[in-house]
């Protein structure tokens, strides 16, 4: 059966720190540098999310869009747009750097049923993270 990608971009504004307890702070302040400042700070974080499909001949869609963007919104939105990650529960235990988040994406719209291929996290002008799950 032909598949189809689509891939869809939401945009959400966090702040974070990078920190993690399992180094020493000289370790934390060489590895993550400004990005360990006490206070954190923020991204404008682009999320692109691709998801695969065959085309329903009644549709036409490969996926069904509102109910991508119902569990979009629902699971990633509300809870990380103009929120502090590290207060999150999802973070407790977890740096939130790029590659952890794309992943938590990930791991959250698969538990909503989404046929995902890859989620792809824009976080600054030059830096981005792609999880593709485990192939
Ligand atoms: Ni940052």
């Amino acid at each position: 059966m032909p598949s189809v990608f689509l891939t869809r971009r939401y945009t959400f504004s966090s702040a974070h720190r990078l920190h993690s307890d399992a180094l020493s702070a000289e370790e934390n302040a060489r590895l993550y540098g400004k990005c360990n400042n006490a206070h954190g700070h923020g991204h404008n974080y682009a999320v692109e999310v691709t998801v695969t499909g065959a085309v329903d001949p009644r549709t036409g869609f490969c996926c069904d869009l509102p109910a991508l963007d119902a569990a979009v919104k629902r699971s990633v939105l509300d809870r990380f747009d103009h929120n502090d990650l590290n207060a999150l529960p999802e973070f407790a235990r977890l740096v939130p750097t790029g590659e952890s988040i794309a992943r938590l994406i990930w791991d959250k719209l698969k538990a909503e049923g989404i046929p995902l291929d890859s989620v792809r996290l824009q976080e600054t002008r030059d830096n981005f993270f792609e999880y593709r799950g485990e192939r």
